[in-house]
């Protein structure tokens, strides 16, 4: 297999992969893997022959990657309907894996993997991997969650499939992490961000010192974390933090992924998936630069390949550093999780910079919405560091924060400043929004 190789290449250092290809080399594969993969859906998936017949389109008509642009997109929705089975493009005999998402509302997103789709998988968070900076020989401790959800098993053939030493801990148990991590002593961690500072304070809690560690890089994603938070995690630690990105629809953890000598967003593996920014009202494809909806399009999946898949998540393309391949932005939010107050659009990573930057406080929050009268209000939960507790640093803390957002952000929230520990701890994604408007 070319991708194989390819890794292989770039394994050796001598930087003739894929990854390091020239865009033409890239886009001349992207067209021969999109011809294929619109091909495959449209002749073994009935929702995609009958949306692309009704959209008037036929892969043929796809001659340069742009006219992508004229086939339909694929939502979450369409998943749903054609729940459990319904998007799979090969006989259930060849479906080797299920994963799902189970997501807040009505029937989870069923995704199916052929036994290339799980090899390919592993060769791309392989690739994630040595991205970050792991190499074979490291011992990687895997505290996602392992199950239906594609972070724990995702990352795990990605470790193993590197030649590394694979501890499968998953989420939770979060004394029992910090022990395992004293006494097997792994070189990476992954887990999302926000429960890598659970088991921070874990940590502090038992009286260790966290930077102590033999942890060398950490590779968190599955959650939007803001550059403030790598910072946090970074020091911590005394760790080198990188971004992963992925969802389960597309395929899991390893769509894209940071190179650990830039830290400037994640590559996405394009020889692969093929990336669009929309604008998310009207539908149309966005120049790289600009911030819109990213929408995905696998190239080499069998089982369940994707055609215009719509992310939700908002971000922008932009050009390769140390890959040739492009980057995205970090994620700023998803489209669902974007708050309106009095017209301002705010996401919660936008807050939770502001409350990293302020020495005062833990970097737990939650932001709870209600109603008042016809407008929505916003209160920021957050949590006051022992050091600071006392009535005055607390209130003056508190003070900061407000006038912070209301000039960074440009609305008026109020705060709710909590004791130490008074923060629900994530143990996979955390919940940063609690919607009250409907009580
Ligand atoms: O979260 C897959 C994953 C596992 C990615 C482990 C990285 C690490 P889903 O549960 O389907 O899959 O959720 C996908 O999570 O659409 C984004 O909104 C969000 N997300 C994932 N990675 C990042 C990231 C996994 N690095 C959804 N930054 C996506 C921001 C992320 N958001």
């Amino acid at each position: 297999m070319a991708a194989r190789n390819s890794d292989a290449a770039a394994a050796k250092g001598n930087q003739k992969g894929i990854e390091y290809a020239s865009r033409d080399e890239i886009a001349a594969l992207q067209l021969e893997r999109m011809r294929k993969s619109l091909a495959h859906s449209y002749a073994n998936v009935a929702h995609y022959k009958q949306a692309f017949d009704a959209a008037g389109v036929h892969p043929d008509d796809l001659e340069t990657l742009a006219d992508l642009a004229k086939f339909p997109f694929t939502e979450k929705e369409d998943l749903r309907q054609n729940y459990p089975y319904g998007m799979f493009a090969v006989p259930m005999d060849q479906v080797a894996r299920i994963h799902a998402s189970s997501g807040t509302t009505g029937k989870p997103t069923v995704v199916g993997y052929t036994k290339g789709d799980i090899r390919i998988w592993a060769e791309l968070v392989e690739r994630s991997i040595r991205a970050s900076g792991g190499r074979p020989g490291d011992i990687v401790h895997i505290a996602y969650g392992y199950g239906l959800f594609t972070g724990g098993l995702g990352a795990h053939y990605g470790a193993e499939q590197m030649g590394c030493t694979v501890i499968p801990i998953s989420g939770g148990a979060t004394e029992r992490q910090v022990q395992l991590i004293q006494d097997f002593k792994p070189d990476i961690i992954m887990c999302t961000p926000s429960y890598l500072l659970t088991i921070a304070d874990e940590f502090t809690r038992q009286g260790l010192d966290p930077a102590r560690t033999s942890l060398r890089i950490g590779i968190h994603g599955a959650e939007p974390w803001s550059e403030a938070m790598r910072q946090d995690i970074e020091t911590r630690f005394a760790i080198d933090a990188v971004d992963i990105y992925g969802l389960s629809e597309v395929m899991g953890p390893g769509v894209a992924n940071e190179c650990v000598e830039t830290k400037d967003g994640p590559h996405i593996w394009e020889d692969h998936f093929y990336p669009e920014i929309v604008d998310p009202v009207s539908g149309e494809v966005m120049p790289d630069g600009e911030e819109g909806e990213l929408v995905f399009t696998s190239l080499t999946r069998e089982a369940m390949p994707v055609i215009r898949y719509r992310t939700r998540d908002l971000t922008r393309l932009l050009p390769g550093t140390a890959r040739s391949m492009r980057r995205m932005g970090r994620i700023r939010g998803r489209s669902d999780d974007m708050m309106i107050i009095r017209g301002v659009n705010v996401f919660p990573t936008q807050i939770e910079e502001l409350i990293l930057q302020n020495g005062c406080l833990a970097p737990h929050y939650q932001i709870e919405i209600r109603r008042q009268g016809s407008m929505d209000e916003l209160t920021v939960c957050t949590e006051i560091l022992p050091e600071h507790a006392a009535e005055e640093p607390r209130a003056a803390a508190a003070k900061d924060l407000i006038r912070h957002i209301k000039s960074m952000i440009g609305i008026s929230v109020k705060i709710k400043m909590l004791d130490p520990g008074g923060i629900e701890r994530s143990q996979g994604k955390a919940k940063r929004v609690i919607d009250l408007r409907g009580l």
